[in-house]
């Protein structure tokens, strides 16, 4: 059910009850503004950004605090040309558009207590732009105290962005986020129902409204990308239809839907749009199911189905794919001086990945319904020391699926046989130990989890174009180890995820890599509440071919890409820091440093006949930024290796104790769900 839907609950928190959801109140879109500039040189002016936002912006007597997730740049229309995100000063070696480019606003909207509530608004194509780029800039401003809250923004019943908020403080913060969607040209080119789901909640101690504005920029680029013809959704339709969000939450939910595809297909992929929440939240601290009851005698019970986590993509209950995880972690996540200003990897842009499902569509084209679905599986155990990957995992998992479809000529039918799936049984090793206080109850719990997987499907289609023998190649290995001490006060988790993909034929090919280390340490007596957390973590994708979601390759020079000088990028980003927390009667504390390093890299590479090596590469972008105690004190940025935005004084942090205002709830690792919360545990 929408009504069900996660986004009430603070994201990086425990909601003990169950809510319902207050009446429905359909907030129809308000404000459209309609902005359009002509383009006769590079220096004609874009209309600036819709004066209503400033009167939305509350006067502050000192200016926001600017929170941001650091991110390679997006080229966007600006008002003095075009340029990259990061950079509005010094123009990009971009190259400029030589077509139109014109802007809406699509939202305008305080989130207050917005749970069960979305914004809703009408959508229309631009009728005076033949665009074939949008970007959207999603700006936010809040201020008081409030949880981190996710975001799900759909055209009718299609998510296009997952995001999630920053916690706000006293004075105030604002964030903005540049994000392309061109990736959905299908769905910008038809009227639609823009829904905004962002649930808030206000109250005595949560006082902070989230105040937000969406507009998006339409414009005609000369590199024309291939994007799909048509995207169909795996979504909650009934909820869409009714102005609510179509996520399903899983468990209870099962996330499938009957579609029935046009028979004219001849590329056909599915991105899967999956978050964990709730006791899910921190997936990568849980235990197997046959430890939760460790510390038991301490009162704490531990989170189970594993530390390991797959999305699996089923068509009509076949396999067709997996997707292993990124552990996201929100705002308020583990420590949150972890997350002020520079906030965690993908927090503001929560990332989809894509199985190829073309050699299915010898299947998917006979034009009957097929069941496409998308299930959380985690580990169930043997009772033997062993265990296998198995559908069913705690709650929950707010999953969307999309199918992108690219068509030949009307009339022509894809035909073939169906494919041949190979899928050999994982290896799962699977280890604990529990060590006992000299008085002989439990005190120290470590465990490991080892996984490998290797999956294939293979076949022969026919279309348009003739016979081909698409194939979806993955190989997939996890390790993930966590040691608990002192029954449970301090819990070391450290896991690393890899793993490639490849489609030769589209071509595609991504290759993984999600490291994360965290040791924190929680402290609870009947006043004071202290977390101490040190944390590194990564994210290096290697994407070349022919994704369906922008590279960052778009926003470089149009005729590199166009000359075919890149077929790919690697972007890699990892965060440091280690942070602290204090909530005492006399004292709220709330510090930690954070240090960012991003590099966006183009690679040239040898072909697609096995998974591709890089030939070549150069740096296209990067930052390495460091926050102390929510102040930036260190920043470099450069682009295509030209140094941009300086940042030669950097001011001094702040001096002292640096109380926030804003001590928030957060889950603390692996937690069982008992007493896991600081002050008040979200809604009703
Ligand atoms: C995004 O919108 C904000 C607020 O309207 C504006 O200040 C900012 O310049 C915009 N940024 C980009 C890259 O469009
Ligand atoms: C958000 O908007 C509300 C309603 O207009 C306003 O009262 C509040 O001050 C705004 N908050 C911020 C941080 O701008
Ligand atoms: C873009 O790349 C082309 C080919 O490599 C080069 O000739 C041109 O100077 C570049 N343009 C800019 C603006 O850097
Ligand atoms: C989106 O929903 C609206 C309202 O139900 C409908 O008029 C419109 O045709 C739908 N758009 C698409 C692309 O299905
Ligand atoms: C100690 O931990 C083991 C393994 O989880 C469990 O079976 C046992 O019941 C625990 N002992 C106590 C006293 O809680
Ligand atoms: C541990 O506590 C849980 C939850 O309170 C309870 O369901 C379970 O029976 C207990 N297990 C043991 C071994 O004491
Ligand atoms: C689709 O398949 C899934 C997984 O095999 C199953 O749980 C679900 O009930 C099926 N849905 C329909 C509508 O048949
Ligand atoms: C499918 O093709 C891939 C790449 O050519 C190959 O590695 C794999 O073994 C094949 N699988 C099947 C089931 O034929
Ligand atoms: C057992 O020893 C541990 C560690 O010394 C202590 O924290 C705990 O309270 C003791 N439990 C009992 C039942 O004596
Ligand atoms: C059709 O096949 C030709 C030759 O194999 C290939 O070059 C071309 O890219 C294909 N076109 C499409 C739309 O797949
Ligand atoms: C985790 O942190 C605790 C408390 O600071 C420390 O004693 C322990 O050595 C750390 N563990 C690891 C593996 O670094
Ligand atoms: C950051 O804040 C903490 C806690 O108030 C303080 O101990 C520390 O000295 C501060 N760091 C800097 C560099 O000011």
């Amino acid at each position: 059910m929408g009504a069900e839907k996660a986004s009430h609950v603070p994201i990086s928190n425990i909601a003990h009850r169950r809510t319902h959801p207050s009446p429905l109140v359909v907030l129809i879109a308000t404000v459209f503004l309609f902005f359009t500039w002509p383009t006769t040189s590079t220096a004609t002016r874009l209309t600036q950004i819709p004066q209503t936002f400033s009167n939305f912006i509350r006067q502050a007597s000192q200016p926001l605090l600017e929170v941001f997730q650091v991110a390679p740049p997006v080229l966007t229309p600006f008002s003095n040309g075009f340029h990259s995100t990061t950079d509005p000063i010094t123009p990009t070696t971009a190259s400029t558009s030589e077509g139109c480019a014109t802007q809406q606003t699509l939202m305008v909207n305080s989130f207050a207590n917005s749970y069960g509530t979305p914004f809703v608004g009408s959508y229309s194509p631009p009728a005076n732009c033949n665009f074939n780029r949008v970007t959207l800039n999603l700006t936010v401003t809040s201020a008081g105290r409030q949880f981190d809250r996710l975001g799900i923004v759909y055209l009718n019943s299609t998510e296009i962005w997952r995001t999630s908020t920053a916690e706000p403080t006293a004075d105030g913060i604002i964030w903005t986020y540049v994000k392309d969607v061109s990736h959905l040209l299908a769905l910008w080119r038809e009227p639609q129902t823009l829904i905004f789901d962002l649930g808030n909640l206000i109250d005595d101690t949560y006082t902070a409204a989230f105040n937000a504005t969406l507009v998006a920029t339409f414009w005609e680029s000369a590199h024309v990308s291939d994007a799909a013809d048509r995207i169909l959704s795996v979504s909650n339709a009934t909820a869409g239809e009714n102005n609510l969000a179509s996520v399903f939450t899983v468990p209870p939910a099962i996330a499938s839907n009957e579609i029935t595809l046009p028979r004219n297909v001849r590329k056909a992929v599915v991105s899967v749009s999956a978050t964990g929440q709730i006791d899910e939240e921190f997936w990568y601290t849980n235990t197997l199911t046959s430890l939760s009851n460790t510390f038991n005698a301490s009162g704490v019970t531990l989170l189970p189905y594993s530390p390991f986590r797959e999305v699996q993509l089923y068509i009509d209950s076949t396999l067709a794919g997996v997707v292993w995880p990124f552990p996201v972690i929100f705002t308020g996540g583990i420590v949150p001086g972890f997350w002020r200003p520079i906030v965690g990897i993908d927090a503001f842009d929560l990332r989809e990945d894509e199985i190829d499902v073309t050699p299915w569509l010898g299947l998917l084209c006979d034009g009957n319904p097929h069941n496409i679905s998308i299930a959380i599986a985690g580990i169930a155990e043997d009772g033997k020391g062993g265990g296998e990957i198995a559908v069913g995992v705690g709650s929950y998992w707010l999953v969307t699926g999309k199918v992108f479809l690219w068509l030949d000529p009307e009339g022509s039918v894809t035909t073939g046989a169906m494919p041949t799936v190979e899928s050999p049984a994982p290896s799962v090793q699977l280890s604990s130990q529990v060590g006992k206080s000299s008085n002989g109850t439990n005190n120290t719990l470590s465990y490991s989890v080892d996984v490998s997987r290797d999956f294939s499907v293979n076949s022969t289609i026919t279309t348009a174009n003739g016979t081909s023998s698409p194939s979806w190649t993955q190989s997939l290995t996890y390790s993930n180890k966590n040691e608990l001490t002192n029954t449970g006060v301090t819990q070391y988790a450290t896991q690393d995820t890899s793993g490639t993909d490849l489609a030769p034929l589209r071509p595609y090919a991504r290759r993984i890599n999600y490291p994360i280390t965290v040791n924190s340490t929680f402290t609870q007596t009947d006043t004071d509440l202290s977390i101490t957390g040190v944390i590194n973590r990564g994210e290096d994708i290697f994407v070349a071919g022919d994704p369906v979601f922008p590279t960052g390759l778009e926003s470089f020079n149009v005729s590199d890409v166009d000359s075919q000088q890149f077929q790919g990028t690697q972007l890699s980003t990892s965060q440091n820091g280690s942070a602290y927390y204090l909530r005492s009667p006399a004292l709220n504390v709330s510090s930690g440093t954070t240090s960012q390093d991003l590099t966006l890299t183009g690679v040239r590479v040898d072909g697609f006949d096995g998974f591709p090596n890089v030939q070549s590469d150069e740096e296209l972008y990067a930052r390495s930024v460091t926050a102390v105690n929510g102040t930036v004190t260190q920043d470099s940025e450069t682009l295509e290796g030209q140094g941009i935005n300086g940042f030669e004084d950097a001011p001094a942090p702040l001096a002292g104790p640096n109380v926030w205002a804003a001590p928030n709830a957060m889950k603390v690792l692996g937690r069982g769900s008992g007493d896991n919360t600081v002050g008040v545990a979200g809604p009703p």
